[in-house]
């Protein structure tokens, strides 16, 4: 049986630096040839998270944001049409999927997104076969999720440009609770940064924090992708309401029952949960504390840019005990 390791189990070790100032630290990273992303982070396509105001704003910020696909065609090219800028958007593998795809492909969307819980799967090689038919090298596919090396490589066989590496580790998540299957998503990354394949490796699912980011980054990832970090926020879909004296926003899994509910008017074996988060306010003050943070971590490693960070960048586990230390222990007395 293999050991698996967690976030939180790791550390980064500090390294000599030479770094003057953080403004000379490059985060960004390519998606593709022609697409540079100032910033390594891209927003899930959740109906709590990304809608068109997370999608402009995340895209002003340097990421990139997926619109979410629980929405007719119409209403997804609704909020296409509403920032002409937008260029990434989420589709299924089944039902309309290839209708949405040419519609969205129409409205100018150039990243389509295969958005399945488990991407090792036939109906992904089949969709991934015929949307590369149709549109060539012209569109972006990212795809995903995978767990493992052998499905990260897989997908990017089958056409994959860009793979969401991450099972049952989301904070919403109940894959692993009801199903019993999952990898942590460290563990993940770290295996599936060992394929010799060009696609890009997205960490998606259990990034708590700014640090968990830089953990991710080093582990191998070109991204993450971030749901409740940036859920909860003005620019993340849904009502503000207030409980007491706080403000709350709902942030729910896209396969939570409420969530199938809305989308397909029943549901079954939800793998996910739907709750209230306390609002953040704005989403792109969360990026840019986001950015500082992760050019701090580069720095602590004494590095310039992704693959130099990457290429020096080693790992502790950590004890129980360091983990409390880890922590802003004060707020446990
Ligand atoms: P978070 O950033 O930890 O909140 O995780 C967000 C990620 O959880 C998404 O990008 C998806 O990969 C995943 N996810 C979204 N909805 C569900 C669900 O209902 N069950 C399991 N995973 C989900």
């Amino acid at each position: 049986m293999h050991k698996s390791l967690s976030f939180d189990d790791v550390l980064l070790e500090p390294k000599y630096s030479d770094i003057g100032s953080r403004s000379e630290i490059d985060i960004g990273n390519h998606l593709s040839e022609t697409a540079y992303l100032e910033l390594p982070v891209i927003s899930s396509p959740m109906d709590t998270v990304t809608e068109d105001e997370m999608a402009w704003t995340i895209y002003e910020e340097g990421g990139l944001g997926v619109l979410h696909r629980y929405n007719t065609i119409e209403e997804q090219i609704t909020l296409v049409n509403k920032r002409p800028g937008l260029k990434a958007a989420a589709i299924g593998v089944t039902g309309d999927y290839e209708e949405r795809a040419y519609a969205l492909f129409d409205a100018g969307i150039n990243y389509l997104c295969l958005d399945v819980a488990h991407g090792h799967h036939v109906l992904v090689k089949t969709a991934l076969a015929k949307l590369r038919n149709s549109f060539g090298d012209k569109i972006h596919l990212m795809a995903g999720n995978v767990a493992t090396l052998k499905a990260f490589n897989d997908l990017a066989d089958w056409g994959a440009d860009s793979i969401r590496v991450g099972i049952g580790g989301g904070s919403i998540c109940s894959t692993r609770i009801n199903t019993g299957h999952g990898v942590p998503t460290f563990q993940s990354i770290h295996d599936c940064s060992y394929s010799d394949r060009d696609a890009k490796l997205i960490a998606d699912g259990g990034i708590k924090n700014s640090g968990d980011i830089v953990k991710a980054l080093a582990a191998g990832a070109d991204f993450v992708m971030l749901g409740s970090m940036l859920a909860g926020t003005d620019e993340s879909p849904g009502e503000i309401f207030t409980s007491g004296n706080k403000k709350y926003k709902v942030y729910r899994g896209m396969a939570s029952r409420s969530a199938q509910m809305d989308w397909r008017g029943q549901s079954s074996s939800p793998e996910g949960i739907s709750t209230t988060i306390p609002y953040k306010g704005s989403a792109a003050d969360i990026l840019r504390d986001i950015a500082g943070n992760v050019r701090s971590g580069f720095s602590y490693t004494g590095t310039r840019d992704l693959r130099e960070f990457q290429s020096k960048a080693t790992f502790l586990s950590q004890t129980p005990a360091g983990q409390l230390e880890s922590s802003t222990h004060i707020l446990r007395k």
